[in-house]
């Protein structure tokens, strides 16, 4: 989490390095600074809050100079307040960090027994004074740098300014991704391509131990062990316009809408409608001879993998692992030689995420990951990639990138039970065509908008919710549970419909309404029984489901919502969206932050 931002250049940077920010504001918005070196001097604006507090701070008092960093905060250390804004200085260093120290305790008490003074409860802080103990010790920027950098323990991405070389920035990567922009007489730093997308689109980006020492007109880089290495300079995709909210009041809500035609992208990518086929690279491992799939992620991302595990089992006959990854990377789970790994993610640079990945190479398991955001780290580290095709996603929770991360998988399951023979001809056109309708069927379901804004209304009055799925929904129900949470802040818990009388049950009265998800298939009878010992109990059912369910169900509800007809295989898609637009339309009278909502960032690059 957080952004960092550098520029070395021949005009002033503090509006470039704003402008880089808005880019990377999706990587946490507790506080936002900005520093530059002016007549000489070490000088910075630093506010509290969202970016726009920090422009309207530099628009009272800019900040002039050619170099500068910035930096945009998801508090780990320390309140997110002004004071423990970055960029932080000490003696002529001034630093902007994302990520962890992990040691940092350990090296603030031994520099402050000499004589350091801290103003923070940063870990970043104590850095700063790291190097500028070197440098007061005769070392070079560089070599104060490097020395420092080497006793850091955890994931970090760090750029470093120096009073008095204005020719000179240090960047370093252990975690957290950092590239490099090269200009015509400017060079730059930043969290991802897109924040430097406005400068440049060539970037190289820094692996893991290495840190760059960068000039306006050149650029070192330098192993762990201080070797000069070499890394490709590549040409970005990343597109420069930031991307905006059409006619929409919030990003979530646009996201939301534009569902049908990412979803329609991502499966024609990876099937031939046309010819009823699929239609997909090479993978480096065989599905007929698979043992098992192992999958891991985190959040909504995880929630994508757990329904593709129906399918992989049920069609593929393929057993799946799945865990969440921050629990998978360090349970040392023991992976047979002919398995697959398979990480979702919609930012590709989880911190979670990224380290089950390497996991799982060091196990010498072949990698497949499902990615949004091309160039990324778990894209770059996997063996092959299968990107979403749902473009930016900038609302803060995850709607498009799910479905399109469940299109993927789809396509995926049915090629696995393609090669494994486990379905025919016939029933694989089937379930093609089901696919096919997906996107018309979201089309669909976004015009029972306001239904879904009515009962947003009513869940607005409550502090509980509960969600019921089974099969297929049961990952749905903990992600409407997941959803509402996050941006309306209602505590909400998703459970499996078969669960509920094992112990949530006795939490059911009139104040907590039930939010059952139960197309008709071939288990409706099943979640039936569960509505009617939520209803024998005083509780109030909302209903999610479709014709036939709702005259089958055959138990009193406060709403039934008739949803279209769909194909069992592709429900998990179709029923994503009612559960996204009720968390959105309840979040919009609560009035929360709806794109940013409080203490969330975007990409999660710590543990
Ligand atoms: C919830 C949400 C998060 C992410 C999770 C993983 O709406 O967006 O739970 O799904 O942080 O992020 P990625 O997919 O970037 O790895």
């Amino acid at each position: 989490m957080c952004g960092i931002v550098a520029i070395i250049g021949g005009r002033p940077v503090a509006p470039l390095i704003v402008d880089a920010l808005k880019r990377l504001e999706y990587r946490g918005y507790d506080s936002a600074g900005v520093a530059t070196i002016e007549n000489g001097r070490l000088a910075r604006r630093r506010a509290e809050g969202k970016l726009v507090n920090l422009e309207a701070r530099l628009e009272a008092e800019p900040l002039s100079g050619t170099i500068g960093i910035g930096h945009t905060r998801w508090a780990t250390h320390g309140v997110p307040n002004e004071t423990n804004a970055h960029p932080h200085f000490a003696g002529d260093v001034a630093i902007v960090h994302n990520g962890i120290i992990e040691n940092f305790a350990e090296l603030r008490s031994e520099l402050a027994a000499k004589g350091h003074v801290f103003s923070t409860q940063t870990d970043t802080e104590v850095v700063a004074h790291l190097v500028s103990e070197g440098i007061s010790g005769g070392s070079s920027p560089q070599e104060a740098a490097f020395a420092a950098l080497k006793r850091l323990e955890g994931a970090f991405a760090i750029a470093l300014m120096f009073r008095g070389d204005e020719d000179l920035l240090i960047g370093a990567r252990n975690g957290p991704p950092l590239a490099i922009g090269h200009g015509e007489g400017e060079t730059y730093l930043g969290s991802d391509a897109i924040a430097l997308s406005p400068f440049t689109n060539q970037v190289t980006y820094l692996e893991d131990g290495d840190w760059a020492v960068v000039r306006r007109d050149s650029v070192k880089i330098c192993d762990m062990n201080g070797s000069p290495v070499e890394r490709p300079r590549q040409t970005s995709v990343a597109t420069s316009f930031l991307v905006d909210k059409g006619n929409h009041r919030h990003f979530m809500e646009k996201e939301i809408h534009e569902q049908p035609e990412v979803i329609s992208h991502t499966l024609a990518n990876y099937l031939d409608f046309a010819n009823g086929a699929i239609r997909q690279p090479e993978l480096p491992f065989d599905f007929a001879t698979l043992d098992r799939l192992t999958i891991s992620a985190c959040g909504t991302a995880y929630l994508s993998g757990l329904v593709s595990k129906y399918w992989f089992e049920r069609f593929a006959r393929l057993p799946v692992d799945i865990d969440i990854a921050s629990e998978f990377r360090y349970r040392e789970m023991p992976l047979s030689k002919n398995s697959a790994a398979v990480f979702i993610s919609q930012s590709g640079e989880t911190a979670d995420s990224l380290a089950s990945l390497r996991y799982c190479r060091g196990e010498g398991v072949p990698i497949a990951s499902i990615v949004n955001v091309q160039g990324s780290t778990i894209a770059r580290e996997s063996d092959i990639v299968f990107p979403t095709l749902a473009g930016p996603e900038i609302g803060v929770a995850s709607t498009k990138a799910f479905t399109c991360q469940l299109s993927v998988l789809a396509s995926l399951a049915l090629r696995a039970a393609r090669e494994r023979g486990t379905i025919d001809n016939e029933t694989e056109r089937k379930l093609i065509r089901a696919l096919s309708e997906a996107p018309r069927l979201a089309s669909q379901v976004l015009r029972l908008e306001e239904r879904f804004r009515e009962l947003a209304r009513e869940l607005s009055h409550y502090k509980h919710v509960l969600y019921l799925g089974r099969d297929t929904s049961y990952p749905l129900a903990l992600e409407g549970a997941l959803k509402l949470k996050e941006i309306s802040y209602i505590h909400a818990e998703g459970y499996a419909a078969g669960e509920l009388k094992h112990g949530p049950i006795a939490l059911i009265d009139e104040e907590m309404p039930v939010i059952v998800i139960a197309p008709h298939d071939r288990i409706f009878d099943k979640s039936v029984s569960n509505m009617q010992e939520v209803a024998a109990r005083g509780g109030k059912i909302i209903l999610i489901t479709d014709a036939t369910g709702a005259e089958k169900a055959n138990v009193s509800t406060l709403e039934t919502i008739v949803m279209p007809d769909v194909p069992e295989f592709v429900a998990p898609i179709v029923y994503a969206l009612p559960v996204q637009m009720l968390a959105y339309h309840t979040a919009v009278f609560m009035g929360t932050d709806v794109d940013q909502p409080r203490n969330l960032a975007k990409s999660v690059t710590v543990e």
